[in-house]
């Protein structure tokens, strides 16, 4: 099942508020602000929000420049991203800027919140998902009936605050003005509860930079799934160990690798890339678990990311990886791409010399043609 890509978005004070009690909506951005996030909607397929920020905010939610809806039509896709609203309750304004503005909408709620709404007469595409809100299956049908791959969150709190904790968030962009709120009761961007991996565990920067007067900071997830469960991470962690193949002196007679070692609390432990240091013949992987002590207890619940599936034969050196990584005491296994034969027969065999002795391997194709990247002079 393939989830969309999601994409937490929100301007906060510098007290971590999305807005104050006043009536009116505190604007948090500035001009340069709301162009950028206009843009991040220009390349979404879909923008998400609460019923409590629809209900207080009344937002168009459009691509406001005319240039970026031309790419979009110029690229075969409709004018507008999808609007998507959420509310158990149904109770929701037909009259609403929502509704009436930009392209598609679809609702997503209870039986009970799509007898209202169909009452009431709302302009989209009502979605009932039984008695309760169910964030997966929300994902899933955004991503398997309206064939979604890209959703931006533009919140409220609530909405923002469940897709963290639920372990659904793939990026976090928080625009950071220079503004404090000081009011208890106002909306704050993420609530109480648990986190995936609690205080403890810290999400990776992607980037900051000003825009006006605020910050922009990216954030993406760290934890990685358990057992064959994908988790956001997960992705993030495979897509920088592409990144890190890159950085492989290249060569005819061996493929190009990148491999990163991650605790379970989504501390990174050790990263590799073929040919490191001078070495002709390191393996990625081997070269990372190099960096490690045998005896560091966190490598029993690591997850190993690598672009390629680790080797079962190799020639240069006596142990292949995938024996070197069950030495270790690895027990999770990610990877891109699967062995091709273009220097062993029937090189395919890692991901199965793992999996005959426990080892969890997941495998995210969708990340092969990155992992073939450094590789092009390699394949056929
Ligand atoms: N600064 C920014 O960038 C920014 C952006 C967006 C919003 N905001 C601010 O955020 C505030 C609104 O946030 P909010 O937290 O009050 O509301 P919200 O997150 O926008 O919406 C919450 C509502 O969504 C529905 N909902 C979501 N998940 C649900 C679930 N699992 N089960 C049942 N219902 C669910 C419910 O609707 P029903 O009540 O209809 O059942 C719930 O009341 C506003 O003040 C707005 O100005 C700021």
């Amino acid at each position: 099942m393939s989830l969309p890509y999601v994409l937490l978005s929100a301007a906060v004070s510098l007290d971590g508020y999305l807005d104050d009690t006043g009536p009116e909506r505190l604007l948090l951005s500035g001009p340069a602000d709301f162009d950028r996030v206009d843009e991040v909607r220009a390349a979404s397929d879909a923008i998400l929000i609460g019923a409590g920020t629809l209900r207080t905010d009344n937002p168009r939610l459009l691509v406001n420049s005319p240039e970026r809806r031309a790419t979009r039509i110029a690229a075969g896709l409709p004018e507008y991203p999808l609007k998507v609203a959420v509310s158990a309750s149904g109770d929701l304004d037909p009259a609403a800027q929502f509704w009436h503005t930009g392209g598609e909408k679809v609702v997503y709620t209870t039986d009970k919140g799509a007898e209202r709404l169909r009452g009431a007469g709302i302009a989209a595409d009502v979605v009932p998902l039984g008695t309760e809100l169910d964030w997966p299956a929300i994902l899933a049908h955004l991503g398997a009936v309206r064939g979604i791959r890209r959703l931006m969150v533009e919140g409220g709190g609530r909405v923002h605050t469940q897709l963290l904790q639920q372990g659904l968030a793939d990026e976090l962009q928080l625009a950071v003005a220079p503004v404090l709120v000081g009011e208890t009761d106002a909306p704050r961007m993420f609530g109480t509860g648990a986190y995936p991996g609690g205080p403890r565990n810290r999400l990776r920067v992607l980037e900051t930079r000003p825009v006006g007067d605020v910050v922009l900071i990216r954030y993406v997830p760290t934890l990685p799934g358990t057992g064959p469960a994908v988790s956001p991470a997960d992705r993030h962690w495979l897509a920088l160990a592409c990144e890190l193949a890159l950085a492989c002196p290249p060569s005819r007679t061996a493929f190009s690798v990148g491999a990163i070692v991650v605790a379970a609390d989504g501390t990174e432990l050790a990263r590799g890339h073929s040919r490191e240091d001078g070495d002709p013949v390191v393996h990625a992987e081997e070269a990372a678990l190099a960096k490690l002590d045998p005896a560091d207890p966190r490598l029993a619940s690591a997850t190993v990311y690598s672009t390629l599936e680790p080797c079962a034969r190799r020639a240069s050196r006596p142990d292949p990886c995938a024996r070197l990584l069950l030495d270790a005491g690895v027990r999770r296994v990610v990877t891109a791409w699967r062995e091709p034969d273009t220097f062993v027969e029937n090189a395919a065999a890692g991901n199965a010399m793992l999996a005959a002795e426990g080892v969890d391997v997941v495998v995210l194709p969708e990340y092969e043609g990155l992992a073939k990247a450094p590789n092009g002079h390699l394949l056929p």
